[in-house]
């Protein structure tokens, strides 16, 4: 008997403020026609004061337990993606767990930036099909408005705040790539590249969180091709060819790598699953966020083939073959 983590619910959360390009024009020498040209990007939401990770993503968890009419106290285990939690610890994940009346399991953080989300969706794979739980809560909630250099007009002006969350559970499968849930992973990183994308503080060096700094030009150009690699290397592990995708859901930093990408795999846009116009890069949150937004537009569909593939600081980099 093969055992897969199946997606039954999909959720997600945005701050009220939505900032458009143009409020960057006041303060930085910079425009909206630059930003959208050069990422796609045309507005972005921001927490408000006070407003942190673990409420934009137990608001998420909410969503996502709503629309697979689960109660939290049905779940096993929460995995949340961040590298902006609220405090140093607990975890974001203990914090959404008392958030939502849990009385029973666990929960936990993982950290890898932006392919946070890929690598949590590995981890709660891992534990449904090892037996350690049967029902997960995987949430990617990020507030990187909280770590801007605002006078920095390379960086500060693509990313955004904003929360996903999936419920998946354990069901049993043929151990075929027709079965529903996740059906391949795969996840690489590799800390030579260390100064290509990181935050210039931290609890054992600085002693407060820093900001972020990024070689946007040279990580651009390892973006395209080892996200690429990896969702080919996904794919081959499923048994399945990019003829079978149905919608590639993508990190969502910027258009033109996930133009990049579509090209390298032979997949056309329209297989594409696209919000990098409204939410900017929110790092561990982009993909269940596009996730969200995909099914409630009405593209993804139960039963669609899905990857998801993401790069982020590390570099950390990876991909997930599904059937939704
Ligand atoms: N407005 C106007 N001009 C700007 C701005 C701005 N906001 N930002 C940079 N520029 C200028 C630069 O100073 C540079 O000027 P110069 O030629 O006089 O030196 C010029 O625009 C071109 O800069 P580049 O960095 O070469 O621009 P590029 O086309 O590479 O676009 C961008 C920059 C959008 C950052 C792009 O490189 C990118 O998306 N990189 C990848 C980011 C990414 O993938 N992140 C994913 C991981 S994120 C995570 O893990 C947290």
């Amino acid at each position: 008997m093969t055992v897969r983590a199946v997606i039954k619910g999909v959720g997600h959360y945005l701050p009220e403020r939505v900032v458009p390009n143009s409020e960057f024009e006041a303060t930085l020498d910079t425009s909206d026609e630059w930003i959208r040209t050069r990422s796609g990007i045309e507005r972005r939401h921001f927490a408000a004061e006070g407003e942190t990770t673990s409420q934009l993503g137990a608001h998420a968890a909410r969503a996502a337990l709503k629309d697979a009419g689960l109660e939290a106290d049905d779940i096993d285990m929460i995995i949340v993606a961040t590298s902006t939690p609220d405090l140093t610890f607990p975890s974001v994940g203990t914090m959404i767990q008392k958030e939502l009346g849990m009385t029973k399991g666990f929960a936990f953080d993982v950290q890898a930036v932006c392919a946070g989300f890929v690598y949590a969706l590995s981890n709660a794979n891992a534990q449904i099909v090892s037996g350690q739980a049967k029902r997960v809560l995987v949430i990617g909630a990020e507030t990187f408005s909280r770590i801007m250099d605002w006078t920095d007009r390379s960086t500060c002006v693509l990313f955004g705040d904003g929360a996903g969350a999936l419920v998946l559970e354990a069901q049993e499968g043929t151990g075929t790539s027709d079965d529903r849930g996740i059906l391949s992973v795969d996840l690489n990183s590799d800390g030579n590249y260390r100064d290509m994308l990181y935050v210039d503080g931290g609890v054992s060096s600085t002693g407060d969180s820093g900001k972020l700094r990024m070689q946007g030009n040279a990580l651009f150009r390892q973006a395209v091709s080892k996200l690429a690699s990896t969702a080919e290397t996904a794919m081959d592990k499923a048994g399945i060819t990019a003829a079978d995708i149905d919608w590639v859901v993508p990190h969502q930093a910027n258009i033109r790598i996930i133009e990049g990408t579509a090209k390298k795999l032979g997949l056309p846009m329209d297989k594409i699953v696209v919000t990098v116009q409204d939410h900017g890069n929110t790092s561990a949150a982009s993909i269940p966020l596009a996730m969200s937004v995909g099914k409630a537009r009405g593209q993804i569909k139960q039963g669609d083939i899905c990857v998801a593939e993401a790069i982020g600081g590390g570099l950390a980099w990876g991909a997930v073959v599904l059937r939704w």
